[in-house]
């Protein structure tokens, strides 16, 4: 059984201080589910929202990291910085990160085995262009950018990794996928997973549905059989829309 998961990405939003405020009222709130929650604030916030976070079942994780080490790569933040900074997880190769700071699949490659060298779990991002998906080629795209992510890892680092299908055109625009839409590409991730790696990693691995993802829409999202949690942008700046997502069986 696959437990769902619930992220949020605060992308480049939050002081320290409104970031542990955030937290403390997301703390608040009664989160009755049986999905694991994650925060995914920016480097500077990671203290903050740790210090709030104490023992609280509330995952954090970040939102990008250097696959090295240490060195010098001014401005970067490694894998071991990110885990001394309380980090369980880590967000790879969101579509801001390839479109506007020139990510590749083979530098999502080297993050993804670097996060598991160093028990970071990472939340690896795929996703179609609107254009891509009116000339036909979501499936070769999605396919591509999924093996590239995975071929190189473990079966059994394979199986705890996190993917997230977010369709570009359906980030902070307010345009979700349908729920077909969605299923269908999260099921063709599995069975690229099966492909490349095996099936029992295909079964194991958490698929996500990211983009525009609301409390309104998450029951119909989480119904489908391949769809096990959600990547929210926008809706998990607001501890009230947060926490109506993660709450999801309450909508249903
Ligand atoms: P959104 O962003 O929920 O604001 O559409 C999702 C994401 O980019 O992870």
């Amino acid at each position: 059984m696959r437990t769902p998961l619930i992220a949020g990405n605060w992308k480049m939003h939050m002081t320290g201080t409104a970031a542990a405020e955030l937290v403390a009222e997301l703390l608040e709130t009664e989160l009755n589910t049986g999905a694991q929650v994650l925060i995914c604030p920016p480097f500077t916030a990671l203290a903050a929202v740790e210090e709030v976070l104490e023992d609280a079942p509330v995952h954090l994780g970040a939102q990008n990291m250097h696959w090295e080490e240490q060195g010098a790569y001014t401005g970067e933040i490694s894998p071991a910085m990110l885990v001394d900074a309380g980090c369980e997880y880590v967000i790879l190769g969101h579509s801001e990160r390839r479109q506007l700071f020139g990510e590749t699949d083979e530098g999502v490659a080297r993050k993804a085995a670097a996060a598991f060298a160093h028990r970071l779990i990472p939340v690896i991002c795929c996703g179609e262009t609107e254009a891509q998906r009116d000339a036909g080629e979501t499936a070769a795209h999605i396919r591509s950018q999924v093996t590239a992510a995975v071929r190189g890892l473990s079966a059994a680092d394979a199986a705890q990794a996190v993917i997230a299908y977010e369709p570009i055109w359906a980030i902070g625009t307010g345009k979700t996928a349908t729920t077909e839409q969605a299923q269908e590409v999260c099921r063709l991730i599995r069975e690229v997973l099966a492909e490349v790696q095996n099936e029992e990693v295909a079964q194991a691995v958490r698929i996500l549905y990211g983009g525009s993802v609301k409390p309104a829409n998450i029951a119909a999202l989480m119904a489908q059989p391949d769809i096990d949690g959600a990547l929210v942008g926008g809706a998990s700046l607001t501890a009230t829309d947060f926490a109506g997502i993660v709450n999801y069986g309450e909508e249903a």
